[in-house]
């Protein structure tokens, strides 16, 4: 297909997805108040436990950085019960379908990021906590209440195991790395509905006059 085909095809798409939306429902398919709240939520709260866990190694003294480990695990926990929450409503929610021109490759590639997506949200953080655990640390959140332990010490594990969190800490900034990539080709390239789904306020980008078929 040459480019202005693809290009002609892909407007037409768009129009489509536009026009179905604006008839069909008044607004573009969105997710429910929750699910927007607990996404964003969940994404803030992830942004303040790598910006936590970063800081550690360069505390200007031992008790800041006891602090910021103690807020890093704090954002940790609440990550994992927020996911917890998320997937067990998720099955009674609203789920706006993908655009049904999307290629079933691209379906599938978000499926599968959503997937490992909402997997290593509740791995990440259970590695942090079991490895704290075996650790014999005090796991103390957002300064208030400690966390009972329910694992005997053992630190030649808990430092494996927090090797391992370091690992899938970073393959959980790729996959999100590529679910943004996604988001903004969506809005900014395919001009879809998806990011208005789950953004607020946000509606998908009009067809600029210049370029309608
Ligand atoms: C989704 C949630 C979490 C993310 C994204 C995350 C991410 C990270 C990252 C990036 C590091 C630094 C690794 C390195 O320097 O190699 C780290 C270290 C650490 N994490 Fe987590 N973590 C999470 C949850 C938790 C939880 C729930 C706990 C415990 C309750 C925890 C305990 C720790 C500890 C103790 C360290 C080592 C800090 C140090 O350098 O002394 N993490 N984490
Ligand atoms: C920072 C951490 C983030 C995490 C862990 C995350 C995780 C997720 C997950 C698990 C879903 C699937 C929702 C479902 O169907 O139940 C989702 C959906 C979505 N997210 Fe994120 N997200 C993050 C950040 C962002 C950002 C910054 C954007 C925008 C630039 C974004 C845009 C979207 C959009 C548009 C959807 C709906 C379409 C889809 O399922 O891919 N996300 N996100």
């Amino acid at each position: 297909m040459s480019a202005s085909n693809k290009l002609s095809s892909c407007l037409e798409d768009s129009v489509a997805f536009h026009t179905q939306d604006a008839s069909a429902a008044g607004d573009v398919p969105r997710y429910t108040g929750t699910m927007q709240a607990m996404h964003w939520i969940t994404a803030t709260q992830l942004f303040c436990a790598y910006l936590a866990a970063w800081m550690i190694d360069s505390a200007a003294n031992p008790a800041q950085g006891a602090r910021l480990v103690m807020l890093h695990r704090s954002f940790g926990v609440t990550i994992l019960l927020l996911a917890t929450i998320r997937i067990v409503i998720r099955r009674r929610s609203r789920i706006p379908p993908l655009p049904p021109s999307l290629p079933t490759i691209q379906r599938l590639a978000a499926r599968a990021n959503a997937l490992l997506l909402y997997g290593l949200l509740i791995v990440q953080p259970l590695l942090g906590l079991i490895a704290s655990m075996l650790h014999g640390d005090r796991i103390v959140l957002f300064g208030s209440s400690a966390l009972p332990s329910w694992l005997p010490p053992d630190k030649s594990l808990a430092h494996r195991i927090f090797q391992l969190h370091g690992w899938t800490a970073l393959t959980l900034l790729a996959l999100i790395g590529m679910h943004i990539a996604a988001a903004l080709y969506h809005h900014f390239v395919r001009r879809d509905a998806v990011l208005a789904g789950m953004l607020p306020g946000v509606r998908p980008l009009t067809i600029p006059a210049n370029i309608r078929p």
